[in-house]
């Protein structure tokens, strides 16, 4: 049974120009069993008929928060009641403004504040308004807050700039309403990923470490949240707050790395190992800083242990997933570390050009034994979507 069979999904559209897919939506919903009831704000109502939405929910549509007739048919209390889930696609920088800081002054907005169900939020703006420090702030504020955020995906806009901003895609909606129920590609697996640099420390203020900001791992773990997984993300030092719902491990080197993620991988069905391990540590860190009473000085470096090649070889091995970032013969190079660290897939991308370390924006070649897949430039949360699903599709395939 589809894990949206008979859930009450109240879907909440905001003034975008992306609400002309809502309709679109609202019937990707209902195929995949859900019962839908549509409130519209008084701005989505210029993008989208109120008779439209009517039509596909076979519902009547709810835009008025005082009036008789409303809260003699169903008010916003007995809507946030009804819902299982409240998604609101799309949700305007506006609407997120309002959201976060606590506004009960239209119907939607009072459904959200009486609801007990969760929230979900499908942004949907220009990417200027997006990236804007006050669309951020208040989307950290709903995150703590414990709305889910699905997307924004990135690519060419209503408004003609490309970039981060975009609704996310009516079925990508349902796979992620589906998750919030259990019904992702990866219910009921448990999923660890490696994200961001190790710290290699050289004295008590000094360390080596690599430019990984982090990103392409929190998101590898989200998608994979959001597709119904029990995430597990050990994480070096990065600027990133811990992801909703997602249980986090802060480590520093390498070696606390694998100690973490050996413990996590124990039960694991997934590893997915996104982490820029440094390859060497300091032989001998020094216990006191290091001071500058010598012209030069050589540090002795040692190997660190390769942790993605040990996961592959425990007896119990989950299905592992490394990541390569080349400058040059990406393909090739990462064809060989599928093969020479034994493992199920391996995501290779190139570096520079405005790829990889340090950008929102990354491209992923997919290989493994037997197969390879392109997965274009988009954003890392994008990428991440998709190479999760290519993960649950391959466990699939592996029974
Ligand atoms: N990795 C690891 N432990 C290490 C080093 C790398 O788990 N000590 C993992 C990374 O998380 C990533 C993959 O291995 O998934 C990267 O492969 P690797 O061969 O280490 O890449 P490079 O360090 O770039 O190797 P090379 O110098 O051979 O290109």
């Amino acid at each position: 049974m589809n894990a949206l069979t008979h859930k009450h999904i109240l879907l909440g559209v905001t003034g975008g120009i992306a609400a002309y897919k809502a309709p679109e939506l609202v019937r990707r919903l209902r195929d995949a069993g859900a019962d839908v009831r549509v409130v519209l704000t008084p701005a989505a109502a210029a993008f989208v008929t109120p008779l439209t939405l009517q039509a596909v929910s076979g519902r009547p549509v709810h835009q008025e928060l005082l009036s008789a007739e409303a809260e003699s048919g169903m008010g916003h209390i007995e809507l946030a009641r009804w819902a299982d889930l409240i998604l609101v696609a799309p949700a305007t920088a506006d609407f997120m403004a309002r959201l976060a800081h606590g506004f009960a002054d239209d119907l939607l907005a009072a459904c959200c504040r009486a609801a007990r169900a969760p929230i979900a939020i499908a942004p949907a703006m220009n990417v200027g308004m997006w990236q804007n420090a006050a669309t951020q702030r208040n989307l950290r504020q709903l995150v703590d807050d414990g709305v889910r955020v699905f997307g924004p995906g990135s690519g060419s806009q209503a408004c003609g700039e490309v970039g981060e901003g975009r609704m996310l895609e009516p079925l990508e909606l349902v796979a992620a309403c589906a998750g919030q129920f259990g019904g992702g590609a990866l219910a009921g697996r448990r999923v660890v990923v490696s994200a961001g640099p190790t710290f290699e420390d050289l004295d008590p203020v000094r360390f080596i470490g690599n430019r990984s900001s982090g990103r392409m791992g929190y998101a590898v773990a989200q998608a994979a949240r959001e597709a119904g997984a029990d995430v597990t993300l050990v994480s070096g030092p990065v600027a990133l707050p811990d992801p909703p719902g997602i249980a986090v491990q802060r480590v520093r080197s390498a070696l606390d790395m694998r100690a973490a993620v050996l413990a996590a991988v124990a039960d694991a069905d997934v590893y997915i190992g996104t982490a820029a391990v440094a390859d060497y540590r300091p032989a001998a860190p020094a216990t006191q800083k290091i001071k500058k009473d010598r012209d030069a000085f050589a540090i002795e470096l040692v190997r660190n242990p390769d942790i993605l090649a040990e996961v592959a070889g425990l007896a119990r091995r989950p299905f592992t997933v490394g990541f390569a970032a080349e400058t040059d013969d990406v393909l090739a190079y990462a064809r060989r570390k599928l093969d020479d660290k034994r493992l199920d897939l391996i995501a290779a991308n190139a570096v520079g050009a405005g790829l990889g370390f340090e950008t929102d924006d990354n491209a992923l070649t997919l290989l493994w034994p037997g197969g390879q897949r392109e997965l274009p430039r988009a954003s890392k949360a994008a990428l991440a979507r998709e190479l999760i699903a290519v993960i649950a599709e391959r466990l699939d395939a592996r029974g």
